[in-house]
């Protein structure tokens, strides 16, 4: 079978690498190069190393609750029981895990955890471990790798995908097509994620009439360094003992829930932002108790990066700001990455696999990405299960009949490429990236009221698709695509849950 995949971070390697091992003629698809998309800039780790007292069951049920309930427990299920064997196949890869001294994976905590169970390399460089471990595997397999080529259609025939059309009208063929472009952090102005996060596959499976679902579920990171260019601080230092203050130093988390710095982190996130606004200046992160060793050894990545910037935080706390971070939902698929559209899988951060429900727990998705890209290789040649199977339960109706003919794609109606070219930048009607992420942040962001979200509904129906031959107005376009999805299913969910928190306009604002 020809296997094309969609995005080079941790699920697409994966799967990549998985389908190669399993005998397919398997080809890899990036707009950019190899190791430059999210999974690289993964401080944190990869839940599901477990210690004393711990179990798959309890990392379950953490996950869970971090979701709001809002998750699919047969999807945590199948997380956290492929959690050992995807661990063992990243370090038969050449993962470099930190080990503590027994020789043991070294565990860390992070928020919402009830215990110590995250599998961390070169302190806070898991990311950059695991993204050149399975690239350098990558390069040695049989697998074709085709970097700076921007898939940006599906093609289609008889509601079956075929392949892809690359943006320069280059048909790609394949029998299956894998979408793991990561998420959409360049919706909004501040950001984790790197410049390429757009939501490529999201808006191609949503011009392909693919169910998409969740897309009202946006984590904010609330420890980013304020007034940066979103720099992380990963929620570990919190895990091993950083508290929060506000700028009269008082720990201020222990007010609005139990478990403090380390409540999940849509709690913290809105609790930081709030505190902002009301005192008018940035939080405080106070890492002074941990000292400059354990900082530096720790934390190498972070440590060198905030001295660099001219801040000691051993000595002194620095001002943080939430900063998006993920996205909980996607492309609907079942817990084998099946879309609603045959032949078309995703996998990561692009999916919808109903892992992380309303809110994801920490270091889940680059879990995630290995133990669903490794499934997606192994179902690739199963039968898909009947309709009837209950894989996609009814609520997953596709959204393609509220795209405007603009959104839609040609390739689905007729595999040929019609195209009007415009440059990016701002357009007769107002649009441009830097609009798109302006709405977004003060409408569809961390904090969200009714009349914020149907105005941005408004808007983003307003403005045309940018339709352009260019990588930087098909990233536009696939922006649109999705904050116009994400809008629209915010408006749609009336209550709070998890991520999408609404509340008086009275609050919102803070940065
Ligand atoms: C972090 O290191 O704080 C981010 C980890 C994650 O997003 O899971």
């Amino acid at each position: 079978m020809k296997v094309l995949v969609v995005g080079a971070g941790i699920a697409g390697l994966t799967a990549a690498l998985r389908a190669d091992a399993l005998g397919h003629e398997v080809e890899v698809i990036v707009k950019g190069v190899l190791g430059g998309g999210c999974t690289a800039h993964a401080q944190g780790g990869i839940a599901g190393e477990y210690g004393p007292g711990d179990s798959a069951a309890l990392h379950a049920l953490d996950t869970m609750h971090a979701g709001d309930g809002h998750g699919d427990p047969v999807a945590i299920a199948a997380l956290v029981d492929g959690a050992h064997a995807a661990l063992e196949a990243l370090i038969d890869a050449g993962v470099p895990f930190d080990r503590a001294p027994d020789g043991a994976l070294a565990r860390g905590l992070e928020a919402a955890h009830s215990l110590p169970r995250i599998a961390h390399a070169g302190g806070d460089a898991t990311g950059r471990a695991i993204s050149d471990a399975l690239t350098a595997r990558l390069r040695m397999s049989g697998v074709r790798v085709r970097e700076h080529a921007f898939a940006a259609g599906l093609l289609t025939r008889d509601g079956r995908a075929t392949g892809i059309r690359l943006l320069d009208g280059t048909p790609v063929a394949g029998d299956a097509v894998v979408l793991a472009t990561g998420g959409a952090g360049q919706l909004h102005p501040f950001t984790t994620n790197p410049a390429g996060a757009t939501g490529d596959g999201i808006a191609m499976a949503l011009r392909a009439g693919a169910a998409v679902a969740d897309l009202e579920f946006v984590q904010f990171h609330p420890t980013v360094l304020a007034g940066s260019d979103a720099f992380l601080i990963s929620e570990a230092v919190r895990g091993a003992g950083a508290v929060l203050r506000d700028a009269d130093g008082r720990r201020f988390l222990l007010d609005e829930h139990p478990d403090g710095e380390l409540a999940p982190r849509d709690v913290v996130a809105r609790a930081v932002a709030r505190r902002a606004l009301a005192q008018g200046s940035p939080v405080l992160l106070d890492a002074t108790a941990l000292g400059a060793a354990r900082l530096a050894s720790r934390f190498p990545t972070i440590d060198a990066e905030l001295r660099r910037r001219g801040f000691d935080w051993s000595r002194e706390p620095v001002p943080v700001s939430p900063a998006a971070h993920y996205l909980m939902g996607g492309v609907v698929t079942d817990i084998d990455g099946r879309t609603t559209v045959p032949g078309l899988w995703a996998v990561g951060e692009t999916a919808r696999t109903g892992v992380h429900g309303a809110n994801r727990l920490a270091s889940n998705s680059l879990l995630e990405g290995a133990v669903f890209g490794a499934r997606v290789a192994e179902a690739l040649q199963a039968p898909a299960p009947n309709a009837d199977s209950g894989a996609f339960p009814s609520q997953f109706v596709p959204l393609s009949h509220r795209l405007s003919g603009t959104d839609r794609d040609p390739d689905v109606v007729s595999d040929v490429t019609h195209e009007t070219h415009r440059d990016p930048g701002r357009s007769a009607d107002g649009f441009s990236r830097e609009a798109l992420q302006r709405v977004m942040w003060e409408n569809v962001g961390l904090l969200r009221y009714d009349a914020g979200l149907a105005t941005a509904v408004a808007t983003l129906s307003g403005w045309q698709e940018p339709s352009a031959r260019t990588a930087a107005a098909q990233e536009d376009a696939n922006l649109l695509v999705v904050a116009r999805a994400a809008a629209s299913a915010a408006l749609a969910r009336t209550d709070s849950l998890g991520a999408h928190f609404r509340q008086s306009p009275a609050l919102i604002g803070a940065r």
